[in-house]
């Protein structure tokens, strides 16, 4: 009864607010009570990191050297698991060896893609603490897309702890030095074992974690792209602004294609006017002087169809707090582009993405014509612009602990050991687990700490410039560079020996399209 009456005080409170209110956060907090009591009345277990289990690998398998390392080719010793079931919610989070799944061929993962996936990094910084970057937005990311399709919802601050765990367990696969990370990928599937199609009543989220390399192992190295109209990524109402693995495979065939004709990327367009939406799997920046003659940066508007990138929304906040030129989500098309290039506005253009940062692009192919796009005029050996180098150099210095950041960008896991509310896993045995799986770690790092720099969902009240609010609360018990694989081959015949761009060079490299 009184959980019926809260919970209808809280839907009223929620419309309430939401149709009068102007303010995001307002909306917010009311889409949180709801969600909390809408958990409440359906009883069911939130993801709580309290629960953690560590069960680590007894076996340490042999570190690869910075210079061997392949970019998903390497995974750490451990993983970490949960399933969730409707009716009962999250269970209990397990960090284990590293392993094969094992699941009925009948999952709905494998019949209707009930996958969504997260690409981020954990970093070393100079006193060797370990960094992740904006984990809230990968967080939130995370639950639009598995409410996208019908995945359960979780509290995003849990799985950041737990992720934190995770890193202290495998700390010594976190490799040293400016543009090495330990490459994180949270994964989320259906897991029910029939072949109706409807909403997965079992899920479960892992998390595995491959070192990787600076995607330039050797300076930047500029790509060509293929202008792609007939096979389209994304489309407004689509999935495209969800990182749900349904979006992917169908790109490598036009990539291979691409990759044929000596093209590193597909430059994705849509619509009868070709409007530019992404470049292979990164969000697309043009810096020009546009038609009314300011110098612009501009990236394509969130519509639904383009992924919101936490490099692109790190960009755009970094380019408005410098202040020194416009910055515009907007529509842009080929016409636009041809039209700049014809009358000599284009300055540079980049894709942006966590696998790169940023990635400069040098060549355009379009309707039978080449546009060349430039690069540094000052420099004619330069493979990057002025503006595509500063980008990367400035966010670098924030994921690396070099420079502070804004605020809840660069978030230090503590040295290793229980999160202050690791449960019955706290204290000495998680410590005697951390110790066993993590030999090569410090004394420093068994010291007792969890996150800082700022609460996981924090920055919600602020950083929520893609005007996508959290919106995926209501789904409980509705019962995320980037196949990065083995494109390699085709990508290298692409190259035509040119270059060594990453995935050949194969450190940060994707191998496949360009981030991840
Ligand atoms: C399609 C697509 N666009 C853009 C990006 C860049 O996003 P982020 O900056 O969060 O890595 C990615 C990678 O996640 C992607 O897969």
């Amino acid at each position: 009864m009184f959980v019926q009456r809260t919970l209808r005080q809280a839907i009223k409170a929620h419309s309430a607010i939401s149709s009068s209110s102007s303010s995001s956060s307002a909306t917010y907090s009311a889409k949180l009570l709801f969600s909390r009591f809408y958990s409440a009345a359906s009883a069911t277990a939130p993801l709580d990191a309290s629960k953690l289990e560590i069960k680590a690998s007894k076996n340490s398998k042999s570190l690869q050297e910075n210079s061997q390392l392949v970019f998903g080719k390497t995974f750490t010793d451990n993983m970490l698991t949960v399933e969730w079931e409707a009716g009962k919610g999250w269970g209990t989070p397990v960090i284990k060896e590293y392993g094969k799944l094992q699941l009925d061929p009948s999952a709905v993962v494998f019949h209707y893609a009930f996958e969504c996936f997260e690409g981020m990094k954990a970093y070393k910084d100079k006193d060797g603490k370990t960094r992740l970057f904006r984990p809230d937005m990968n967080m939130k990311r995370f639950n639009r897309s598995a409410n996208r399709i019908a995945l359960p919802s979780f509290e995003g601050e849990e799985l950041t702890k737990l992720i934190s765990e995770f890193l202290k367990v495998d700390d010594r696969w976190i490799p040293k030095g400016r543009g090495y990370s330990l490459y994180l990928r949270p994964t989320m599937i259906g897991t029910q074992e029939s072949l109706g199609v409807g909403a997965s009543n079992k899920a479960m989220i892992f998390v595995i974690a491959s070192p990787v390399g600076p995607y330039f192992p050797s300076g930047f190295n500029a790509v060509n792209l293929l202008a792609t109209s007939e096979n389209v990524r994304a489309w407004p109402g689509g999935t495209g602004d969800a990182k749900v693995g349904g979006n992917y495979a169908p790109c490598i065939r036009p990539q291979l294609d691409a990759n044929k004709e000596g093209y590193q990327q597909n430059l994705w367009l849509f619509g009868e006017d070709h409007q530019v939406t992404e470049v292979g799997t990164m969000n697309c920046f043009v810096f020009w002087k546009n038609e009314q003659g300011e110098t612009e940066l501009a990236t394509p508007q969130l519509d639904g169809s383009i992924l919101p990138g936490v490099t692109r929304d790190s960009i755009l906040a970094l380019a408005r707090q410098w202040g020194e030129f416009k910055v515009s989500e907007r529509k842009f098309t080929m016409k636009d582009i041809v039209k700049a290039d014809k009358e000599g506005r284009i300055i540079e253009m980049f894709g942006a993405g966590t696998a790169c940062i940023v990635c400069p692009i040098k060549k355009i192919h379009y309707d039978g014509l080449d546009i060349n796009v430039p690069l540094d005029p000052s420099d004619k050996t330069s493979q990057a612009g002025k503006l595509t180098k500063r980008i990367n150099d400035a966010i670098m210095d924030i994921q690396y602990g070099d420079v502070e950041g804004p605020k809840g960008w660069s978030v230090v896991v503590k040295a290793a050991g229980a999160a202050p509310n690791a449960g019955e896993m706290g204290g000495e045995k998680a410590r005697d687990l951390a110790a066993r799986a993590a030999p090569d770690a410090t004394t420093e790092a068994y010291e007792k700490g969890s996150l800082e720099g700022g609460d996981a969902n924090e920055g919600d009240d602020d950083d929520d410039s893609d005007g996508d609010d959290m919106g995926v609360e209501f789904v409980e018990d509705a019962g995320e560079d980037d196949t990065e694989e083995d494109a390699d081959d085709d990508a290298e015949d692409a190259e035509e020996g040119e270059d060594d761009r990453a995935g050949k060079e194969g450190n940060g490299g994707t191998g496949g399209t360009a981030n991840s």
